[in-house]
Protein backbone atom coordinates (compact mmCIF):
# COMPACT_ATOMS: atom_id res chain seq x y z
CA UNK A 1 0.00 0.00 0.00
CA UNK A 2 3.37 2.44 0.51
CA UNK A 3 3.05 3.26 -3.20
CA UNK A 4 -0.62 4.82 -2.82
CA UNK A 5 0.94 8.51 -3.02
CA UNK A 6 -2.25 10.68 -2.32
CA UNK A 7 -6.25 10.51 -3.30
CA UNK A 8 -6.82 12.46 -6.14
CA UNK A 9 -10.86 11.69 -6.70
CA UNK A 10 -12.94 10.80 -3.34
CA UNK A 11 -16.05 8.95 -3.97
CA UNK A 12 -18.08 11.61 -3.05
CA UNK A 13 -16.33 13.49 -5.82
CA UNK A 14 -16.98 10.85 -8.14
CA UNK A 15 -20.53 9.86 -6.92
CA UNK A 16 -21.23 14.06 -7.69
CA UNK A 17 -19.88 14.15 -11.14
CA UNK A 18 -22.18 10.83 -11.99
CA UNK A 19 -25.06 12.30 -11.01
CA UNK A 20 -24.19 15.32 -12.91
CA UNK A 21 -23.50 13.08 -16.23
CA UNK A 22 -26.36 10.89 -15.88
CA UNK A 23 -28.63 13.92 -15.83
CA UNK A 24 -27.04 15.47 -18.87
CA UNK A 25 -27.50 11.54 -20.57
CA UNK A 26 -31.11 11.75 -19.85
CA UNK A 27 -31.34 14.99 -21.32
CA UNK A 28 -29.62 13.86 -24.76
CA UNK A 29 -31.56 10.94 -25.54
CA UNK A 30 -35.31 11.88 -25.76
CA UNK A 31 -36.00 10.59 -29.23
CA UNK A 32 -37.70 7.30 -27.15
CA UNK A 33 -34.48 5.27 -29.04
CA UNK A 34 -32.78 2.54 -27.48
CA UNK A 35 -29.76 3.43 -25.84
CA UNK A 36 -26.91 1.13 -25.56
CA UNK A 37 -23.65 1.48 -22.97
CA UNK A 38 -20.95 -0.35 -23.82
CA UNK A 39 -18.33 -0.47 -21.33
CA UNK A 40 -14.49 -1.64 -22.80
CA UNK A 41 -13.54 -4.28 -20.20
CA UNK A 42 -12.22 -4.21 -17.33
CA UNK A 43 -11.06 -1.12 -16.54
CA UNK A 44 -14.79 0.75 -17.06
CA UNK A 45 -16.95 -1.76 -15.10
CA UNK A 46 -17.14 -0.08 -12.01
CA UNK A 47 -17.90 3.42 -13.59
CA UNK A 48 -20.29 1.10 -15.64
CA UNK A 49 -22.40 -0.05 -13.02
CA UNK A 50 -22.67 3.14 -10.89
CA UNK A 51 -23.49 5.05 -14.66
CA UNK A 52 -25.98 2.79 -15.50
CA UNK A 53 -28.30 2.86 -12.24
CA UNK A 54 -27.87 6.59 -12.19
CA UNK A 55 -29.03 7.20 -15.95
CA UNK A 56 -33.29 6.93 -15.78
CA UNK A 57 -33.96 6.92 -19.34
CA UNK A 58 -34.52 3.32 -20.17
CA UNK A 59 -30.84 1.38 -21.91
CA UNK A 60 -29.38 -2.06 -22.68
CA UNK A 61 -25.76 -2.73 -21.19
CA UNK A 62 -22.82 -4.55 -23.53
CA UNK A 63 -19.39 -5.05 -22.85
CA UNK A 64 -16.47 -5.21 -25.17
CA UNK A 65 -12.62 -6.00 -24.52
CA UNK A 66 -10.25 -4.19 -26.96
CA UNK A 67 -7.09 -4.70 -27.21
CA UNK A 68 -4.94 -2.56 -30.11
CA UNK A 69 -1.42 -3.63 -31.73
CA UNK A 70 0.91 -1.70 -32.98
CA UNK A 71 4.43 -1.11 -34.25
CA UNK A 72 6.60 0.89 -32.89
CA UNK A 73 4.58 4.34 -32.39
CA UNK A 74 2.77 3.97 -35.08
CA UNK A 75 -0.94 2.34 -34.99
CA UNK A 76 -1.04 -0.48 -37.38
CA UNK A 77 -4.62 0.33 -37.47
CA UNK A 78 -5.71 -2.45 -36.30
CA UNK A 79 -8.19 -3.05 -32.60
CA UNK A 80 -8.07 -6.71 -31.53
CA UNK A 81 -11.30 -7.48 -29.92
CA UNK A 82 -11.08 -10.14 -27.62
CA UNK A 83 -14.72 -10.17 -26.89
CA UNK A 84 -17.46 -8.68 -29.04
CA UNK A 85 -20.53 -6.69 -28.81
CA UNK A 86 -23.55 -9.72 -28.51
CA UNK A 87 -25.81 -7.58 -30.67
CA UNK A 88 -26.15 -5.23 -34.18
CA UNK A 89 -25.54 -1.92 -32.75
CA UNK A 90 -27.55 -0.31 -35.91
CA UNK A 91 -30.81 0.69 -34.13
CA UNK A 92 -29.31 2.25 -31.26
CA UNK A 93 -28.03 5.19 -29.70
CA UNK A 94 -24.71 3.94 -28.35
CA UNK A 95 -22.39 5.21 -25.73
CA UNK A 96 -18.62 4.30 -24.84
CA UNK A 97 -18.22 4.12 -21.40
CA UNK A 98 -14.51 4.29 -20.79
CA UNK A 99 -12.33 4.64 -17.65
CA UNK A 100 -9.09 6.88 -18.97
CA UNK A 101 -8.08 8.39 -22.51
CA UNK A 102 -5.03 8.18 -22.41
CA UNK A 103 -2.60 7.91 -25.68
CA UNK A 104 -5.92 7.62 -26.92
CA UNK A 105 -5.38 4.66 -29.37
CA UNK A 106 -7.55 2.10 -27.86
CA UNK A 107 -10.49 4.78 -27.77
CA UNK A 108 -9.83 6.22 -31.50
CA UNK A 109 -9.69 2.22 -32.87
CA UNK A 110 -13.39 1.28 -31.09
CA UNK A 111 -14.67 4.36 -32.36
CA UNK A 112 -13.74 3.84 -36.43
CA UNK A 113 -15.32 -0.05 -35.63
CA UNK A 114 -18.04 1.03 -34.07
CA UNK A 115 -19.04 3.91 -36.44
CA UNK A 116 -18.18 1.38 -39.54
CA UNK A 117 -21.40 -0.68 -37.96
CA UNK A 118 -23.85 2.19 -37.97
CA UNK A 119 -25.56 3.34 -34.79
CA UNK A 120 -27.75 5.77 -34.47
CA UNK A 121 -25.12 7.57 -32.64
CA UNK A 122 -21.94 7.51 -30.78
CA UNK A 123 -20.58 9.29 -28.02
CA UNK A 124 -17.95 8.41 -25.48
CA UNK A 125 -18.45 9.18 -21.79
CA UNK A 126 -14.31 8.69 -19.92
CA UNK A 127 -14.47 9.02 -16.27
CA UNK A 128 -10.64 10.41 -16.95
CA UNK A 129 -9.14 11.99 -19.36
CA UNK A 130 -4.92 12.79 -19.96
CA UNK A 131 -4.93 15.21 -22.86
CA UNK A 132 -1.06 15.54 -22.18
CA UNK A 133 -0.26 12.01 -22.85
CA UNK A 134 -2.14 12.25 -25.99
CA UNK A 135 -0.33 10.42 -29.32
CA UNK A 136 -3.53 10.20 -31.30
CA UNK A 137 -6.37 13.35 -31.93
CA UNK A 138 -9.27 12.12 -29.73
CA UNK A 139 -11.67 13.87 -27.64
CA UNK A 140 -14.69 12.31 -25.67
CA UNK A 141 -18.10 14.04 -25.41
CA UNK A 142 -17.89 13.98 -21.74
CA UNK A 143 -15.22 13.50 -19.14
CA UNK A 144 -16.10 13.54 -15.64
CA UNK A 145 -12.37 14.65 -14.72
CA UNK A 146 -9.24 15.54 -16.38
CA UNK A 147 -5.57 14.87 -14.76
CA UNK A 148 -2.38 15.61 -15.23
CA UNK A 149 0.23 13.14 -16.50
CA UNK A 150 0.63 10.63 -13.49
CA UNK A 151 -0.26 6.94 -13.04
CA UNK A 152 -3.36 6.43 -11.29
CA UNK A 153 -5.47 3.24 -9.63
CA UNK A 154 -8.79 2.07 -7.88
CA UNK A 155 -12.46 2.83 -8.82
CA UNK A 156 -11.95 0.23 -11.56
CA UNK A 157 -8.48 0.99 -12.55
CA UNK A 158 -5.23 -1.13 -12.12
CA UNK A 159 -1.77 -1.41 -11.67
CA UNK A 160 -1.24 -4.90 -12.38
CA UNK A 161 -4.57 -6.15 -12.01
CA UNK A 162 -4.16 -4.79 -8.24
CA UNK A 163 -6.07 -2.05 -6.57
CA UNK A 164 -9.48 -2.27 -8.77
CA UNK A 165 -11.41 -2.63 -5.96
CA UNK A 166 -10.80 0.95 -4.51
CA UNK A 167 -13.17 3.59 -3.61
CA UNK A 168 -11.39 6.50 -4.79
CA UNK A 169 -9.01 7.27 -7.16
CA UNK A 170 -4.94 7.51 -6.24
CA UNK A 171 -1.81 8.41 -7.41
CA UNK A 172 0.08 5.50 -7.52
CA UNK A 173 3.94 4.99 -8.06
CA UNK A 174 7.26 5.80 -6.62
P1 LIG B 1 -4.83 4.44 -24.50
O1 LIG B 1 -5.70 5.66 -24.40
O2 LIG B 1 -5.06 3.62 -25.73
O3 LIG B 1 -3.38 4.78 -24.28
O4 LIG B 1 -5.12 3.40 -23.38
C1 LIG B 1 -5.92 3.63 -22.35
C2 LIG B 1 -5.87 2.43 -21.44
O5 LIG B 1 -4.61 2.33 -20.75
C3 LIG B 1 -6.93 2.64 -20.39
O6 LIG B 1 -8.16 2.10 -20.79
C4 LIG B 1 -6.31 1.96 -19.18
O7 LIG B 1 -6.67 0.61 -19.18
C5 LIG B 1 -4.81 2.10 -19.37
N1 LIG B 1 -4.30 3.26 -18.59
C6 LIG B 1 -3.86 4.44 -19.05
N2 LIG B 1 -3.47 5.27 -18.07
C7 LIG B 1 -3.69 4.60 -16.92
C8 LIG B 1 -3.51 4.95 -15.51
O8 LIG B 1 -3.08 6.04 -15.11
N3 LIG B 1 -3.87 3.97 -14.63
C9 LIG B 1 -4.36 2.76 -15.01
N4 LIG B 1 -4.56 2.42 -16.29
C10 LIG B 1 -4.22 3.32 -17.25
MG1 LIG C 1 -9.46 0.60 -20.43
Amino acid sequence: MDKIKRIVITKEEIDQRIKEVAKEIDQMYQDGKPVLLVSILKGAFIFMADLCRAITIPCEIGFMCAKSYYEGTCSSGVVNITMDLDRDISGYHVIIVEDIIDTGRTLNDVVNLLKARNPLSLKVVTLLDKPERRLVKFDADIALFTINDFFVIGYGLDCAEKYRGLPYIAEYGG
